[in-house]
């Protein structure tokens, strides 16, 4: 089974926790791309979906699902996500396509958030995929050179611009043996709006689709 395979079949399981009358919280990604082509079948069903991005807006949108405002929604009882890493205990590492900061958003918004991953995505600790940190332009360098004191080594994620009009600084081999201090830690930086660690607030359920079929982790 291929990856993209994979990816179909995780967001296939999601639907499961998407009910009549919902507003439901979309992420990002490719993986989140399968989501929305299978919510498609829903979409009378459901009220609309709050988007964390303006790639997953315009999908949303050309599928037909009306597109609410966090504001005027209030708490979502459900957000689907994928992931760049997940670990068993749900904790997660997010914003390889730069959308980590409104994500962070929705998930904070939401009773439950489903992340939907392929199961390459899934290691014992976080750390291989390269941390993104979204900062404001004019703090770039500083906030690299303090997370070279933390043990990281950024790199610039250039040419990209976030939805918030800051740029990504991708971080390199931290050690991440405790995600949830470190998500802090990087978040009290000035000049950091974000990072991708969603260790405070981690998955509520996970949803791993493998060669052999989908295994579903809860907290
Ligand atoms: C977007 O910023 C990310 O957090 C995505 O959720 C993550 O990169 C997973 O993307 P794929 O589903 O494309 O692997």
């Amino acid at each position: 089974m291929s990856a993209d395979a994979r990816k179909r079949a995780a967001a296939e399981a999601a639907l499961e926790w998407v009910k009549d009358g919902m507003v439901v919280g979309v992420g990002t990604g490719s993986t989140v791309n399968h989501f929305i082509d299978c919510l498609v079948s829903m979409r009378q069903r459901i009220k609309g979906a709050v988007s964390s991005s303006q790639a997953s807006t315009a999908r949303l949108q050309a599928a037909g699902i009306e597109v609410m405002d966090l504001n005027s929604v209030g708490e979502l009882e459900v957000y689907v996500d994928g992931a760049d890493e997940a670990t068993r205990h749900l904790q997660l590492i997010k914003g390889g396509g730069a959308a980590l900061t409104r994500e962070k958003i929705v998930a904070a918004a939401s009773q439950r958030f489903v992340c939907i991953v392929d199961d390459s995505k899934l290691v014992d600790v976080l750390g291989r995929f390269p941390l993104p940190v979204e900062v404001v332009p004019m703090a770039r360098s500083y906030v690299a050179r303090q997370l070279v004191r933390l043990g990281g080594q950024p790199v610039y994620r250039e040419g990209v611009v976030t939805d918030n009009g800051n740029v990504i600084l991708d971080v390199h081999n931290l050690e991440i043996t405790d995600p949830a201090a470190l998500e802090g830690e990087i978040n009290q930086l000035a000049g950091v709006v974000c990072n991708g660690l969603f260790a405070r607030r981690p998955a509520d359920v996970l949803v791993i689709a493998g060669a052999s079929g989908i295994t579903t982790l809860k907290r």
